[in-house]
């Protein structure tokens, strides 16, 4: 495998600059200390380039995007603009376009300071979710009638297929597999109230069966909201939709710590895939250097071991780790008392430490 990568860097709108600045400046210094090469193309696709130009993400642009090893996107959404349009345009273009259909996204807790739980440790916080990526309410198929009258109907199709279901399924059980934690893999939907996701029932059944050693566990959405904050320990490996995964995630993001501090991946194993912290542009913070870029550094993590850098990755979780148990980074929040500039100079200097890997 090459260890030369081209990364093509989506910075975006509000606090995605800040944020990516200060990653790039971790992904640098790992390549560094690892000894591979890294080549990085900056796109400015997002607001500031949408008022300038009427562009999203042209087709040559995806075009060139798709060639990379792999994305690195900060954020998109700015009030000036739509509602959805440039989410709509740039992120599900990239996630439909590269049909990446697993939104991968790791809950674990550092530091018990960072958790707004009572009680609970590192010990009690380390899940990973599974999140469908390609279908459900987001695949777009929509319409409004008689739109702006009284009579108006809104209509908004949910979507599973049978193959977009088992192929996040079966990625699942494989992924508790390797986990090599509780071996369970707990199934979060809706199948009682929303019945097209009996698929997902009779789905996870089948598969299932190909994994014995993997216990089977089912929560419909509403008890999954409660058991994570009663008892975070309950799960290991989570796979649920779309829309549900995207609502859980949240809520789980800030058990570990909160928006600051979550990551994911958006990927289709073997081939060119996308990693981004699972915020969003926050708008009345961007430009101010206060937004927390630990998420975005976690989402280099992430791309590092996707790409086959894995000691590099463990590097920069080493680095996170000691950093947010030794308590200087008091929280997540965008009133920590520390810069985005600070918190990326107090990562870089832990990656000087001595590797604990
Ligand atoms: N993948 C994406 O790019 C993505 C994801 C979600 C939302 N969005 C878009 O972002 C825009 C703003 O959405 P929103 O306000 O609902 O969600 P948001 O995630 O941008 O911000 C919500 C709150 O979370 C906190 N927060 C977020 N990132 C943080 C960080 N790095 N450090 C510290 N605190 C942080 C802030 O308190 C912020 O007000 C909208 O246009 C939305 O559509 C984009």
């Amino acid at each position: 495998m090459s260890r030369n990568h081209n990364i093509a860097v989506i910075p975006g709108d509000g606090i995605g600059p800040e944020v990516v600045r200060e990653a790039l400046r971790v992904l640098a210094r790992v390549a560094t200390q690892e000894g591979f090469g890294v080549q990085t193309t900056v796109y400015p696709f997002g607001a500031e380039h949408y008022l300038k130009t009427k562009e999203i993400l042209p087709e040559s642009a995806f075009d060139e995007v798709s060639k990379h090893d792999a994305i690195l996107l900060g954020a998109i959404g700015d009030p000036r603009i739509e509602v959805g349009l440039l989410e709509f345009g740039i992120i599900a273009r990239l996630r439909f376009g590269l049909d990446l259909y697993v939104n991968l996204r790791p809950v674990k807790l550092y530091a018990e300071h960072l958790c707004p739980l009572k009680d609970k440790g590192p010990e009690h916080v380390d899940f990973v979710v599974v999140r469908e990526n390609t279908e459900d309410a987001y695949a777009g198929m929509r319409g409004f009638f008689k739109k702006g009258t009284p009579d108006e109907i809104a209509t908004q199709e949910i979507i599973f297929t049978r193959k977009g279901v088992e192929r996040v399924i079966r990625y699942s059980f494989e992924l508790a597999r390797t986990r090599n934690k509780a071996k369970k893999l707990t199934m979060i939907d809706k199948a009682n109230a929303v019945r097209a996701m009996d698929l997902w029932t009779r789905t996870f059944a089948e598969v299932g069966a190909e994994y014995p050693d993997i216990a089977r566990e089912h929560n419909y959405i509403d008890a999954a909201c409660m058991y994570v904050v009663k008892n975070p320990e309950w799960f290991d490996t989570v796979v649920t939709s779309n829309m549900f995964g995207d609502i859980f995630t949240d809520l789980s993001a800030m058990i570990q710590g909160g928006m600051g501090v979550a990551a994911s991946g958006n990927i289709h194993p073997g081939r060119v895939s996308l990693f981004e912290p699972i915020h969003g542009s926050a708008p009345k913070y961007g430009g101010k250097n206060v937004a927390n870029p630990i998420a975005t550094i976690a989402a280099v993590q992430m791309m590092l071991d996707y790409i086959g850098e894995a000691r590099a990755a463990q590097r920069i979780e080493a680095a996170i780790a000691s950093l947010l148990r030794s308590k200087r980074v008091p929280s997540l929040a965008t009133d920590s008392g520390l810069s985005t500039t600070q918190v990326g100079d107090l990562v870089l200097a832990e990656l000087e430490q001595p590797v604990r890997v």
